[in-house]
């Protein structure tokens, strides 16, 4: 006799069927994108190189496989990928708010940003004007937002972090993936030519919490690809039933 359809199938499928069952599962995603810009005063800023195409690569391809994507951005040049809710912001700050309101909705965290880690401690209210010497200006700290995913925002998902570097790439992405309770780290060596900000192309190494596993030189598209894989077996082998 067949068994009914209501016997516990989850429990008697193969764990390799369970879990192709629920990659179909669509899951919620946010990713952070682009550099952020920290007013000096109200025509200049602090910023940085990143041109968000890693993190917009990213959201297109979780979309493309069926997951519902929020992209949190700072500035860019880029078009938001389709299908993908946006939520622009400018500031640490801002984005530092705008993770602490979505993410508790969502399944998996994958933070592409590169923040500035430090702001000025003042906005001037008028263009600052030149005069004669130096200008000295006083930076304060940004919030840490992935380092504050885990407990400040009790984030229990899957969290990803993006290291970039240009010395001892891998110790320093491990002691990320450590500090901020990260399940993986994207590890990226912005010193090599060709590779990294703005630039099509990159050439990254997964730091898992036991392993590391270099990936081959890729387009940003491509290389999108397989990160979302890499990051849905994760998520697939945390919450397997
Ligand atoms: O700047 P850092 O190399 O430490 O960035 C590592 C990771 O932390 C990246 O995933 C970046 O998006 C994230 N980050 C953040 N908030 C910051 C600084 C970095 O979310 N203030």
């Amino acid at each position: 006799m067949l068994p009914s359809r209501t016997q516990g199938a989850c429990l008697r499928l193969p764990a390799c069927l369970a879990a192709d069952h629920r990659q179909t599962r669509a899951v919620n995603v946010l990713v952070t994108a682009g550099p952020t810009r920290e007013p000096i005063d109200p025509v200049r800023f602090l910023s940085n190189r990143s041109s968000g195409k890693m993190g917009y690569e990213l959201a297109a391809a979780f979309q493309h496989a069926g997951h519902t994507v929020l992209l949190v951005s700072g500035p860019t040049a880029l078009d938001v990928p389709d299908g993908v809710d946006f939520l622009p912001v400018e500031t640490a700050a801002e984005m530092h708010e705008a993770v602490s309101h979505h993410i508790t909705r969502m399944d998996i965290a994958a933070f592409a940003a590169a923040v500035a880690d430090y702001t000025p401690a003042a906005v001037a209210a008028e263009k600052i004007k030149k005069s004669a010497g130096t200008l000295t200006l006083e930076l304060v700290k940004t919030p840490d937002i992935l380092g504050s995913a885990r407990e400040e925002m009790k984030f229990t998902g899957t969290l990803v972090g993006f290291a970039a570097e240009t010395e001892n790439l891998l110790a320093h992405a491990r002691g990320k993936l450590v500090r901020k309770g990260c399940d993986l780290i994207i590890a990226n060596d912005i010193s090599q030519p060709g590779i990294g900000f703005d630039s099509n192309h990159n050439e990254v190494t997964l730091v898992y919490p036991d392993h590391d596993a270099p990936l081959p030189r890729a387009s940003k598209h491509d290389l999108a690809h397989q990160l979302v894989q890499a990051i849905l077996e994760i998520h697939l082998s945390r919450t397997a039933c």
